[in-house]
């Protein structure tokens, strides 16, 4: 493997071992399109700046498209020098056009090629994985229309607390969805920002139409800094990779919460057959294991931050191949969102609830709060009184009667955001308006 596209000043073939610990093509042949769109950008541009004439501009761009094709019809031959998606395009568009494939590259690095490529490809996944997203947020908030007359026990501590609406419980999931919603939109505004036209570090030579470049690919704007625009990690790949957590730790506790009150023991909901699976051994049981893949993939994608986090820890400016580890995280972890997500509409949308369970759940003493509070109303303060709040007391009146009653509990909490009926719709009404704009 003497045939080292960066020639020059290596004389010697590079140690096998090494090569396929430096290859990433198995992993970044996922950016094919998008580089030869990014390709295609730029040979635009050269045109432009006067390094390619006319005729050379078509046979770049129809190479490329040919190879675009070989890619979408799976054809495209990967062979064993091909170092990584980049090189393994420029190579066979050599094949295909001669020499001056070669102009291509001209003031282009891989640097800011790899970048704008990576950018491109997650802006498209951004907007699936928003979709996704918003589909289960919706699938909560119209379940919790449906069912807004169904009450069972709040828990803390994972101890009976207070009575709430099953509405409340599926919208505190909702709502939690929704701010990672909005930091998903936060980090596109800043991953649609062009890098191409950076070069390897120091900027482009040759007076690059970097406006051009950036309505070609359809960029919002174009980097500020070269230096920093060649550096991705530092920025975009983590926050996504962060959000990304915060997101599936919100999926994470939901899928908790379901698991829980999907037991035998609570029994209040049943999931569909469809997102679970049986026991050969046990015929009794039916396991949960859509949630529990849910709870571990939040695992798995704090695991790709982490190491993320771990690689850009004292790397210096600019370019280092430390760098080339994020793809395979980015990709993981869009794979892992956009199926997680689908599974977790499917879920909410299938589930039953089981209404008597969730009544005889219900036991008096859930509304020792509710007895505490018919005394405040009395001039008695709860802190003041001494004993258990459910000991008799001589305030009591033919009114404590009606202190048994669940719905009389949920029905004080009027104030925005309780757990009344009508807060509860009102919140409906609050994030249905939020859909729209997300
Ligand atoms: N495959 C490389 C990566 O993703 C492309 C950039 C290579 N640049 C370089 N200077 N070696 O990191």
């Amino acid at each position: 493997t003497g045939d080292k596209m960066m020639a020059g000043r290596f004389v010697g073939s590079t140690d096998p071992i090494m090569e396929m610990l430096s290859a990433s093509i198995t992993v970044d042949q996922r950016l094919s399109e998008v580089d030869i769109q990014g390709s295609m950008a730029y040979a635009k541009a050269l045109e432009k700046a006067g390094i390619l004439s006319k005729t050379e501009l078509e046979k770049i761009l129809s190479g490329l498209e040919k190879i675009s094709e070989e890619w979408s019809k799976g054809v495209f031959g990967v062979i064993q020098t091909d170092e990584d998606i980049h090189t393994a395009n420029e190579r066979r568009l050599k094949e295909l056009i001669g020499d001056v494939a070669g102009k291509l590259h001209t003031g282009r690095s891989r640097n800011d090629q790899v970048v704008t490529d990576l950018k491109l490809f997650m802006k498209n996944s951004l907007s699936i994985i928003s979709t996704h997203l918003l589909q289960l947020i919706k699938t909560l908030v119209e379940r919790a229309a449906i069912e807004i007359d169904v009450i069972l026990p709040g828990y803390t501590h994972l101890q009976k607390a207070q009575p709430i609406r099953w509405s409340q419980f599926l919208l505190s999931h909702a709502v939690a969805l929704t701010r990672d919603s909005e930091r998903l939109g936060e980090i596109k505004k800043r991953i649609n920002v062009l890098p191409l036209g950076s070069g390897a570090l120091a900027g482009n030579p040759l007076e690059i139409d970097r406006e051009l470049l950036r309505s070609e690919l359809d960029f919002a704007s174009i980097s500020l800094n070269s230096m920093d625009a060649v550096a991705r990690g530092t920025l975009w790949v983590m926050e996504f990779l962060s959000v990304a957590t915060l997101l599936m730790i919100h999926l994470s506790k939901m899928a908790e919460d379901l698991i829980i009150y999907s037991t035998t023991e609570f029994g209040f909901l049943t999931l569909s057959d469809t997102y679970c699976s049986g026991s050969s051994l046990m015929p009794q049981k039916k396991n949960p294991d859509s949630l529990e893949l849910i709870r571990s993939k939040a695992g798995r994608v704090f695991g790709r931050l982490a190491a993320i986090l771990m690689v850009l820890k004292g790397l210096p400016s600019t370019y280092n191949k430390d760098l080339q580890e994020d793809k395979e995280a980015v990709f993981d972890v869009v794979d892992t969102l956009n199926a997680v997500l689908q599974v977790a509409t499917g879920v909410i949308s299938t589930l039953q609830i089981n209404k008597e369970s969730m009544e005889k759940a219900l036991s008096p003493e859930i509304l020792s709060s509710d007895l505490a509070l018919y005394l405040v109303h009395k001039g008695v303060s709860t802190r003041g009184r001494p004993g258990p709040p459910c000991a008799p007391s001589p305030l009591f009146g033919s009114d404590v009667a009606q202190v048994f009653s669940v719905v009389t509990s949920v029905e004080q909490y009027t104030a925005a955001g309780g757990t009344a009926k009508s807060s509860v719709t009102a919140q409906i009404e609050q994030l249905r308006e939020l859909l729209k704009r997300l």
